[in-house]
């Protein structure tokens, strides 16, 4: 991959020192974005979190996030978003392969989110990683008025084959 070195790249849990960088990505990336109160209570007080990041060490800069809960049999992602110039690297990906991993060892079944029907760079990754729409959630998007497509893929054990990125920081 070019751009950036591979090598130096860890993924983490997020965490509450985190918060200043991902908020900077996320006002970037969304039209309505996650107040800071949203990512502390899903770090402090929800047991179903499972919210994950890519960092790049030494500098410990944050380059992409991901927020799910891992509820009953499901593991729903919330939020996803790349820093604008890390885009295109396979970052997401990574995060969702991730997720697919710490999902399989919790027993989820399958993985749901739903997506901007305009989000078109969104959708061509979820579908590249076996996504499939299962329904549109008409006027979900209460900003624009834009529907969602819900999109689930059951391809854990495939999605985790793609991981790349090691967990944690270099010995
Ligand atoms: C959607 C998003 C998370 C993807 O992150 P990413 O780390 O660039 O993801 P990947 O590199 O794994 O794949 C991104 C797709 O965008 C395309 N892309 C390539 N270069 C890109 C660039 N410089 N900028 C944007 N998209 C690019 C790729 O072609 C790829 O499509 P493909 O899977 O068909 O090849 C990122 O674009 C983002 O943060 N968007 C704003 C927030 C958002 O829309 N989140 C999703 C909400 S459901």
């Amino acid at each position: 991959v070019d751009g950036i070195d591979y090598s130096r790249l860890r993924i983490h849990p997020l965490g509450l020192t985190d918060l200043d960088q991902l908020m900077a990505i996320e006002v970037y990336s969304f039209p309505t974005p996650w107040k800071r109160s949203m990512y502390e209570h899903d770090l402090l007080s929800n047991n179903f979190s499972r919210f994950y990041c890519v960092k790049r060490w030494p500098e410990n800069e944050l380059t992409a996030y991901i927020g799910s809960w891992f509820i009953y049999n499901e593991a729903h992602i919330g939020t996803i978003a790349t820093k604008r110039e890390h885009r295109g690297l396979r970052l997401a990906e990574q995060l969702i392969a991730y997720t697919a991993f710490q999902a399989l060892n919790e027993r989820m079944e399958y993985i749901v989110l739903e997506v901007r029907a305009s989000n078109q760079s969104a959708i061509r990754l979820y579908t590249r990683l076996w996504f499939e729409q299962v329904g549109l959630r008409r006027g979900y998007y209460t900003d624009t008025g834009e529907d969602a497509l819900l999109m689930t893929c059951t391809k854990l054990a495939e999605l985790t084959e793609l991981l790349q990125i090691p967990e944690g920081s270099p010995a």
